[in-house]
């Protein structure tokens, strides 16, 4: 399975953050928040990458990144989008880069703390249709929010007023060689953008959309709030790291008859 980050956008809502650098660049606590998403797919062992960006800052990435040896890599490939036209658009770009296989994308200011492994691996053995990945939130209304009827989600609603449940649909989503054909045919919501939302439900209006629930902390980086939170997280899962007791597992394993 190939992997693919989507790192442009305007970063509107980090205004003035955002004035002379691309969103993706920013600090959460001691590294670049486009670290932490290509580190979730190098952790679930996908080393075959696509960092799709754009705008003034696109070459930063490069500078920043470069081929990828802060994570192990040999290579990084990249893409450039011209202009604002969606997640949905911007994805549009890795047609080439996925030659026909599945493809994991995850949205460069999502951070989660632990390892998308095992659905990965799920996706990996039936790489059929899409699957999406939810989580519990206390503000749904910011993302895309799953219709449940019976325990099937029957509808994906993007930052619906009232929410119809509590989760959102968080940005990992995996997707069948089908879908650069079903973004081709996703038309221009009310912002002007291709909404992966609407790609999702293409999926989903065939019954070809699976999901899981994420275990462990999510959040995205795009706002002011979301961005605080997501630095305390790093910052708390680091510390409580450096304080784990490192006897603890080997005398477990020394105890054990
Ligand atoms: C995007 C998607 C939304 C999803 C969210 C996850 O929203 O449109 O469906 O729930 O990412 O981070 P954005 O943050 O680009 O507004």
């Amino acid at each position: 399975m190939k992997g693919v980050v989507l790192a442009g956008g305007l970063g509107s809502r980090l205004y003035p953050l955002t004035k002379i650098t691309n969103k993706h660049l920013l600090p959460v606590y001691n590294e670049p928040m486009v670290y932490f998403p290509i580190r979730t797919l190098v952790e679930a062992g996908i080393r075959d990458i696509l960092l799709v960006t754009g705008g003034q800052n696109a070459g930063d990435f490069l500078r920043l990144l470069g081929n990828g040896e802060a994570f192990g890599l040999r290579q990084l490939n990249y893409a450039y989008q011209v202009g604002e036209g969606g997640i949905a658009e911007a994805l549009r770009l890795a047609e080439p880069f996925a030659d026909g296989e599945p493809i994991c994308v995850i949205l460069g200011d999502n951070i989660m703390e632990n390892s998308i492994n095992p659905i990965v691996e799920k996706f990996r053995i039936r790489p059929e249709g899409a699957h999406i990945v939810l989580k519990e939130v206390p503000d749904p209304n910011r993302f895309g929010v799953p219709v449940f009827d019976d325990g099937r989600v029957i509808r994906i609603e993007e930052k619906p007023k009232r929410p119809a449940s509590q989760y959102a649909v968080i940005g990992i989503y995996f997707y069948d060689s089908t879908v650069f054909r079903r973004i081709a045919n996703l038309v221009p919501s009310a912002r002007g953008e291709l909404e992966i939302t609407d790609l999702n439900n293409s999926y989903l209006a065939e019954g070809k959309l699976s999901h899981s629930i994420l275990d462990g902390w999510w959040t995205d980086a795009g706002t002011f709030e979301s961005l605080r939170l997501a630095t305390n997280l790093i910052a708390e899962t680091m510390h409580q790291k450096e304080t784990e007791d490192p006897w603890q597992e080997s005398s477990a394993v020394a105890l054990k008859p």
